[in-house]
């Protein structure tokens, strides 16, 4: 875990940080090698009413796209907004909020790495599942709560074996962490909260997958070689019930 930052205010519009994230977009090549593709796989369909949910610039919604999909975005930051308005509608709105979209009227909603940027996660299961219609899927990619608590990071053993301390790992918990010269509020969540807000939301699990570091994430930061065993990336797959 990145050490926690207490003296900036975190953003809480990402217009300010809207250029930090696009150069990171560009110059990461773990979205194109493994999140993307973790998208997709969990995607059951392109077809139908498809939402991005914290659409970004758009790079998920390009995706979309490329496989035949209409998806319709959504995001807060209007400077990003901008950009993902070349792959399809976009709207400017605050998660979990999703008042612009009627009962039942979407397919797929999906999400890559927002849910530990939004205070409300039952909000965000309540209403998914509001606008999702029964049967529907609710595809959620973020990082691995693993990764997010306080004082969780890599300990190197006697032998050069690479541990993972769990930290404050059971506590619901915030950390304040760098993103370009500002910083951003993260939620920590435990797995078993997150998978039992779900359920309260009325989502049923259909998978679950776990993911550490892939090739591209270890070539880009030869530090963090060593952690490739240890969860980093959690992609969920529900089906809205009935
Ligand atoms: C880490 S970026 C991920 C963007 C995109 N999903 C992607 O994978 O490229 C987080 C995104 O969440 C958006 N965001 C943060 N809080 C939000 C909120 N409460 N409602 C809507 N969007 C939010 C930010 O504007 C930003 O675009």
């Amino acid at each position: 875990m990145l050490p926690a930052m207490g003296s900036t205010p975190p953003v809480d519009d990402w217009d300010s940080i809207a250029p930090w994230w696009r150069r990171e977009v560009e110059d990461d090549p773990v979205y194109d090698h493994q999140i993307l593709p973790m998208l997709e796989s969990l995607l059951p369909t392109f077809e139908g009413v498809v939402v991005d949910l914290g659409c970004g610039e758009g790079q998920g919604m390009r995706r979309v796209v490329e496989r035949g999909g209409r998806p319709i975005g959504c995001d807060l930051s209007r400077e990003l907004l901008g950009v993902a308005r070349a792959a399809g509608p976009v709207v400017r709105c605050r998660l979990p909020d999703l008042r612009w979209l009627r009962d039942g009227v979407v397919d797929v909603g999906y999400s890559v790495y927002v849910l530990d940027l939004l205070g409300d996660a039952a909000g965000f299961f309540a209403e998914t599942a509001r606008v999702v219609r029964p049967g529907g899927a609710l595809v959620v990619i973020v990082n691995h709560p693993a990764y997010t608590p306080h004082e969780a990071g890599p300990i190197v053993d006697v032998d050069g074996e690479v541990l993972w301390r769990w930290g404050t790992y059971l506590e619901p918990q915030t950390s304040v962490q760098p993103a370009g010269d500002a910083t951003v509020t993260f939620h920590h969540r435990p797995l078993g909260a997150l998978l039992t807000m779900a359920a309260a939301g009325g989502w049923s699990l259909v998978e679950m997958r776990e993911e550490g570091l892939g090739a591209a994430a270890i070539a880009r930061e030869p530090g963090y070689r060593g952690q490739e065993g240890i969860p980093r990336v959690l992609g969920l797959r529900w089906r809205r019930l009935s």
